[in-house]
């Protein structure tokens, strides 16, 4: 049997088990299974000797353990070299990569919602783990697009302007630019909020924000990487507004099809039924 595992801290509510045994299942991949465990930054040398040693076919990262995992491992793709940020393991050869699938997956969550990432004014809360993969996706669209970051605790944001500097630098596109503003300072309106924060993963959490220039507003697209609850806060109030709305869903099914390539070749179809499934 093929074993495949996602790893974390706190990792109950994770749907990734349900989503790949889902998908084995539907594509006759009949000889594997996926489970979930619960680790600390301890037990990640040795995920990694299981996948080595073949115990483990395929591993999964999530909270808080992404840029811990990057930092354990000799090898890894340009995307978690560029985000210091692994979610999937893989062996190749006889060495175990390290792969960041987020970006990706917050690239296909864009392309099925056709909001092409150029000219545009994006604003986005968080500088947490997962945010360095959503700046990834603009450098890499190279389209003049301005982006305005705003954390609670700014020093962090300015520590991810530092390496977004240096990466738009580096691959010269440096045609994107990105302002730091103060929690909770108004800026001017933006084509795409994003919120990157936790905030909003417990029932009553509200971004500190006046929204009021977005009312009426059909063209802004407010996006909430959290998927569960399906609508926060931010996400409630934007609709009210009469902005538009997608919530962390897309993302999260985009980062497991491109793992569950990487794992089996076979690239699971994104379609309402799994969709629903994960509901
Ligand atoms: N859809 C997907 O596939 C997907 C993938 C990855 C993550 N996510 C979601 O993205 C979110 C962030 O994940 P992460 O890994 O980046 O987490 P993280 O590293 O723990 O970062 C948390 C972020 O939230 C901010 N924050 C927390 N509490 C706050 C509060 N009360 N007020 C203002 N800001 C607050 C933190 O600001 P400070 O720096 O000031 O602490 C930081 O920017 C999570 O909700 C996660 O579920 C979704």
């Amino acid at each position: 049997m093929n074993k495949y595992l996602v790893i974390g801290n706190p990792i109950e509510h994770s749907l990734s088990p349900l989503l790949h045994n889902y998908w084995f299942k539907k594509y006759g991949i009949l000889d594997s299974i996926y489970e979930k465990q619960k680790v600390d930054k301890k037990d990640l040398k040795k995920i990694i000797e299981q996948v080595k040693n073949g115990e483990l076919k395929g591993v999964n990262v999530t909270v808080p353990f992404k840029r811990e995992m990057f930092d354990c491992l000799d090898a890894s793709s340009s995307e978690a070299q560029l985000t210091k940020s692994v979610n999937t393991l893989l062996k190749e050869g006889d060495k175990v990569v390290g792969y960041n699938t987020d970006q990706g997956g917050f690239e296909i969550s864009l392309q099925k919602n056709n909001w092409k990432p150029e000219s545009k004014k994006i604003l986005i809360f968080g500088a947490g783990g997962v945010t360095p993969s959503i700046l990834s996706t603009f450098i890499k669209a190279n389209g003049d697009n301005k982006i305005y970051l705003c954390n609670r605790t700014r020093d962090k944001a300015e520590a991810l302007k530092e390496l977004w500097d240096k990466t738009v630098n580096l691959f010269g596109m440096n045609k994107n630019t990105i302002e730091i503003v103060d929690w909770g300072k108004k800026i001017e309106l933006c084509d795409l909020v994003i919120n990157t924060t936790s905030v909003g993963l417990l029932k009553d959490e509200n971004i500190n924000f006046d929204f009021t220039d977005y009312d009426n507003n059909e063209d802004t697209l407010f996006y909430d990487l959290i998927y569960n609850p399906k609508e926060t806060n931010f996400l409630k109030d934007a609709k009210l507004r009469g902005n538009r709305t997608m919530n962390g869903k897309l993302m999260f099914l985009g980062q497991a099809q491109l793992a569950f390539k990487m794992w089996t070749g076979k690239s699971p179809e994104i379609n309402k039924e799994v969709i629903d499934l994960l509901d």
